[in-house]
């Protein structure tokens, strides 16, 4: 049985794509086979941290919802990136949304069928025979994070400890909670080091009545990085890698 994956959260800038790309490399290392579509049609990125050149990209999501091409050639191994540590059935597969100016402005104006995303994934589960299927989102609440958030096993929500983030994610629960979401999962990012991790998670857990699977540390070293590659592969032993592994395995039982 393959679990879809959706990774979310109600403001931008909280670690989404960073935190997504990383469990993927993370889950694939223990020699899964693991899809990762960017959703972020407005503004994508994650393609980044593969080191994934744009000018590369000849094929996109956004081609596949247009009807120019099946989603699996939209897919593109990027196993590669997490290097040493795959195994022999390690598997990373990327699906990139395009970076095109036109193309973008062209969703925006004209939207798309979102049933097709949602077919979209189930090929992909079946054509790549895919353990886990990640998905990486816009910020905010949208029709394609509804339908994410709809046909998700595991919901991971981010949020970073401050005001604005918790109160949009209180809105973000209560959706999930009304869509019966199976298993929703939270997770703080960019928690500054001098917090008592222990009582910020139980604050939130008691917030939201819903599981903290992980704080993950604000690191230096992450914004040094600057998304310019997989943070777990080149720190395999930072505190931030090991919180991501905890969640991981979480996801993985
Ligand atoms: N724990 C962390 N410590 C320091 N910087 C971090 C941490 N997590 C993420 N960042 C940085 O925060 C920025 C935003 O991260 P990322 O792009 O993953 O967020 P996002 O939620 O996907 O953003 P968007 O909403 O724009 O898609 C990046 O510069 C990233 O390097
Ligand atoms: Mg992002």
């Amino acid at each position: 049985m393959s679990r879809v994956i959706s990774i979310h959260s109600y403001r931008g800038g909280t670690g989404k794509s960073n935190s997504t790309a990383n469990l993927a490399a993370l889950v694939a290392a223990q020699g899964n086979r693991v899809g990762i579509v960017d959703t972020d049609i407005q503004s994508p990125g994650i393609h980044v941290l593969f080191g994934f050149d744009d000018q590369k990209i000849e094929r996109s999501l956004n081609d596949y919802l247009w009807g120019r091409c099946s989603i699996a050639e939209v897919a593109y191994d990027v196993t590669y990136a997490i290097g040493e540590s795959a195994k022999p059935s390690s598997k990373i597969y990327l699906i990139p949304a395009s970076v095109k100016a036109g193309e973008i402005a062209r969703v925006l104006r004209e939207g798309y069928d979102v049933g097709l995303l949602n077919e979209g994934f189930q090929d992909l589960i079946e054509n790549l025979e895919l353990d886990y299927l990640f998905i990486d989102t816009h910020p905010g609440l949208n029709e394609e994070t509804l339908l994410s958030i709809t046909i998700s096993d595991v919901l991971l929500l981010i949020l970073r400890p401050d005001s604005q983030d918790y109160q949009g994610t209180a809105v973000t629960v209560d959706v999930a909670r009304k869509l019966e979401v199976p298993n929703l999962l939270m997770v703080v990012n960019k928690a500054p080091m001098v917090f008592d991790f222990d009582e910020l998670k139980l604050r939130v857990e008691q917030t939201y009545g819903a599981t903290v699977a992980g704080v993950l540390p604000h690191s230096d070293e992450m914004m040094v990085l600057a998304s310019s590659g997989l943070f777990s592969v080149k720190y395999p032993d930072h505190s931030f890698t090991q919180v991501l592994r905890n969640i991981a395995a979480h996801l993985m039982a």
